[in-house]
């Protein structure tokens, strides 16, 4: 007799097991960062444990942080992926539209998009959140691409966001 399939997917495809999934990562992420304040630790581990957990859905993951000196600008920080561009305008393309908005951007077909950057023409499809501090300022956006289209869905911005909050909503100096 075949012993029972794992619960857990290794490849969590439908809306359920993907926000079971988020569930779960939060646990994780917020464990490993227990204790530590480094936003670019904070970031690295952010989009390591993510890739890690959706490849390989998640092709592009990563973070352009709002540049201190250019604050309508963002710089490319922590990310896993084929090589990223470096500096995206405020509403320029997927990010710099979520960072001109601070709204969440689901883009079933990049390549429909007006001003997308193709940073890897084997981007498909995105989600691009804002990401905020304790006082609500952006501080960077969380980009994260797929091969296939149409790949992210309210499960995803959901997943995402709760994760984002967690991690980046509170106080370095408390
Ligand atoms: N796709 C993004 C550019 C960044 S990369 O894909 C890594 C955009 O249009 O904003």
């Amino acid at each position: 007799m075949i012993a029972a399939v794992s619960a857990a997917p290794l490849r969590p495809t439908t809306p359920d097991e993907r926000a079971a999934r988020y569930g779960e990562l939060r646990e994780e992420i917020g464990a490993v960062l227990a204790g530590e304040r480094d936003r670019v630790a904070r970031m690295a581990t952010v989009a390591a444990m993510l890739a890690q957990a959706f490849a390989p859905r998640f092709f592009w993951t990563g973070f352009y942080v709002v540049d201190p000196f250019k604050p309508d600008e963002l710089v490319v920080g922590p990310y896993l992926g084929t090589l990223g561009c470096l500096r995206i305008a405020f509403g320029r393309g997927v990010c710099g539209t979520a960072a001109a908005t601070r709204t969440v951007q689901v883009v079933d077909d990049v390549h429909a998009f007006p001003d997308h950057i193709a940073c890897d023409s084997r981007s498909a499809s995105e989600i691009v959140l804002p990401v905020l501090d304790a006082a609500g300022a952006l501080i960077a956006v969380l980009d994260v691409d797929s091969t296939e289209p149409a790949a992210f869905d309210a499960a995803d911005a959901e997943g995402l966001a709760a994760i984002l909050a967690d991690v980046f909503a509170f106080d370095p100096a408390s």
